[in-house]
């Protein structure tokens, strides 16, 4: 395990004696762009957000508003025409756009990334003994029997039932929600200290994902493990996350406890969402109301604040301003000129 006294965060002074470890994740100020031909895509513009040890962050926002972007920038895994700038710390250490080498170090053993696709992960080719045996014999040195009894108890612990039979079995011998299941298995096996998941259960059927939320549930109990979850779906983080982060057009827009996020939003475009998600009460055969007009083209942002021409509260200001993500009350922050909602 990494030190946890990062004494050089400590600043010198008064207050010294409450100083804290510095966090699992650290990022300030992220930038990712892509070169296009037709103009520069602006994915993530200016992101800054810290995940504390054992805390699970969940982020929410519409498709293509630059969640996986941030967690690409992260892991080094950016498509070849994007660049991020900014600053990334795990526990205290830069790691943005750090060499292979030195990254591929801490990914897979320290911080690991589960995708809504888990062939993205697995390798059709090889049976998931091997897949799962070659990560611990490498990164940790293991013998290969020890391995393999170690990859039994993960596929246990994630509940796949017949591990010991199962774990000789290709990826294409699963089911979807199983397969799912085998890569939070592998992400697990290292033990991280941070899991990044991204979608994890939007391929999944409703009753496979709220197997694979529980599972979730329990591994962070049993770990202690920071965990980020990445969604488009607001009901997805409501039972699992402490604190939520909401983004649109590659900001974000509102950030809290969750509860505040659930019960009391300050940002119209959190409004929408909540608005937009079904309700247990709902009338089945009315319709839910979506938010009008479309998510903003990124090669061409509008001037002041992203969201205001799908804002029912926009006003002057919106237009040429825009509005900074700032605190406005405990642990709660908006990018929003309106004084309350
Ligand atoms: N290689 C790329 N070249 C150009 N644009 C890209 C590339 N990869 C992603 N993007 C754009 O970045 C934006 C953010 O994408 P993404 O982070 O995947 O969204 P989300 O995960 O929120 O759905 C999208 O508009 C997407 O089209
Ligand atoms: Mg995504």
């Amino acid at each position: 395990m990494p030190s946890t006294l990062g004494t050089a965060d400590v600043p010198a002074g008064a207050d010294a004696g409450t100083a804290q470890a510095p966090a699992v994740l650290e990022v300030a100020n992220l930038v990712t762009r892509f070169a296009s031909p037709d103009g520069e895509v602006s994915a993530v513009n200016g992101v800054s957000f810290t995940v504390g040890q054992g805390e699970t962050l969940g982020i929410v926002g519409e498709s293509g508003s630059g969640k996986s972007q941030i967690f690409m920038s992260v892991m080094g895994l950016l498509a070849a025409n994007g660049r991020a700038t900014g600053s990334v710390r795990y526990r205290g250490q830069e790691i943005l756009n750090l060499p292979r080498a030195r990254l591929n170090r801490i990914r897979g053993s320290r911080i690991s990334m589960i995708f809504q696709d888990p062939m993205t992960s697995l390798n059709p080719y090889l049976r998931i003994s091997r897949q799962m045996t070659e990560v611990l014999v490498h990164h940790k040195g293991m013998t290969a029997s020890a391995a393999l009894e170690e990859a039994i108890r993960m596929l246990d612990l994630v509940r796949i039932p017949e591990a010991r039979r199962r774990v000789h079995m290709y990826p294409h011998e699963f089911s979807g929600g199983m397969r799912q299941r085998v890569m939070i298995a592998m992400a697990l096996l290292c033990q991280p200290d941070l899991l990044i998941a991204d979608e994890p259960t939007t391929a999944l059927d409703v009753t496979v994902q709220a197997q694979i939320l529980d599972l979730m549930r329990d591994l962070k109990r049993e770990f202690d493990t920071s965990i980020i979850m990445i969604t488009h779906d607001l009901g997805v983080i409501a039972g699992l996350s402490d604190r939520v982060l909401v983004m649109y057009a590659g900001s974000i827009v509102e950030s809290g406890p969750v509860r505040d996020i659930f019960y009391n939003p300050q940002h119209p475009y959190t409004e929408a969402l909540l608005k937009s998600m079904p309700r247990l009460d709902d009338d089945i055969l009315g319709e839910l109301p979506t938010i009008a007009g479309q998510p903003p083209n990124l090669q061409h942002l509008p001037t002041g604040c992203p969201f205001r021409p799908r804002c029912v509260h926009a006003f002057d200001r919106c237009v040429t301003d825009a509005p900074a993500l700032e605190p406005f009350y405990r642990g709660r922050a908006k990018a929003c000129h309106l004084e309350a909602l």
